[in-house]
């Protein structure tokens, strides 16, 4: 069985759980920890914390085993609502701590200050609700000033969309000289990369599929990625990527499908790099 190989304090490879409610959320992290995976990418937003920590429990893998990631929405930047929604979170996950805990999106028109938020989010590290912190879907400028106000090595990751039709070379250099781990959302580009010629002849070559190649770039570039699924089998093959090792070559193929077809732009993201 593959194991899942450590490119910072984030297990390089996790299981995301965007869109899945309920039952399909509490089944497929019930699958993935079965299929070996010890990373698990949930939200307040997705509103399937309380599944998520239930599929957690009733796992009875060891709480120490397991890599919690979840994201502070948008109307709970503020100070006075902060905190207390973080604690509703560990609530639902039935943790007392999480691993890592994300601002999901700078705040739309900096309606609170980033002062404001990220003080909010070192102070959920310090009263031990979270072990680490981290950004997503933070530019360039916006990751900067995060480093000018909680310091160098604070940041534990920027979670923004890569995959091969939306390498964010610039998010990822820019990450790379501040010491920022970027985890990679969105692998698939929700399906879609799946379905690509040149990814399909780099899969056929190494007699695997699709998805393993996927996943097999992002872990070659250094990052962490969080691919979902509701399916066994499909877990199994995203978790097999660990195994695979692409050539230098294949890289330089899928880097160049970049076409910045971004999938995650809701009408509040910030101006994209
Ligand atoms: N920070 C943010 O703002 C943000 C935004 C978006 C996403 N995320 C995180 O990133 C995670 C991943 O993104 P995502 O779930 O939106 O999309 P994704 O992982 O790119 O794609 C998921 C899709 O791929 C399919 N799939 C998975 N494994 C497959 C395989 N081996 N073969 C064929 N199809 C496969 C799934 O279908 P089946 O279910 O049928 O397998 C599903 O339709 C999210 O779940 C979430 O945790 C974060």
């Amino acid at each position: 069985m593959p194991t899942v190989t450590q490119s910072s304090a984030i297990p390089s490879l996790g299981v995301g759980t965007f869109r899945l409610k309920d039952d399909e959320a509490y089944n497929s992290v019930t699958m993935a920890l079965d299929v070996g995976f010890r990373h698990i990418d949930t939200a307040q937003i997705y509103g399937n914390e309380e599944a998520v920590g239930r599929a957690i429990k009733d796992s009875g893998v060891p709480r120490e085993d397991i890599y919690v990631t979840t994201k502070v929405w948008n109307d709970k930047l503020n100070k006075a609502g902060f905190i207390d929604s973080v604690k509703e979170s560990l609530a639902k996950l039935q943790l007392s701590y999480v691993d890592l805990l994300l601002i999901h999106w700078p705040s739309p028109e900096n309606g609170e200050s980033m002062e404001e938020y990220l003080g909010e989010l070192r102070r959920a590290k310090e009263l031990g609700l979270t072990k680490a912190i981290g950004i997503s879907n933070f530019t360039v400028a916006q990751t900067e000033q995060a480093v000018r106000i909680l310091g160098d090595g604070e940041i534990a990751t920027n979670q923004v969309e890569v995959h091969p039709y939306l390498t964010n070379e610039k998010v990822r250099q820019a990450c790379e000289k501040l010491g920022i781990t970027v985890t990679g959302y969105m692998p698939f580009a929700v399906g879609k990369v799946l379905k690509d010629d040149t990814i399909i002849a780099i899969a056929d070559k190494h007699g695997v599929t699709a998805a393993e190649v996927v996943v097999a770039w992002e872990l070659a570039h250094g990052l962490v990625t969080i691919p979902s699924s509701t399916k066994r089998k499909n877990l199994e093959i995203n978790f097999n990527a660990l195994s695979l090792t692409l050539d230098a070559e294949d890289i330089a193929k899928i880097d160049a499908l970049d076409c910045g077809d971004r999938q995650a732009a809701p009408d509040f993201s910030p101006q994209w790099d």
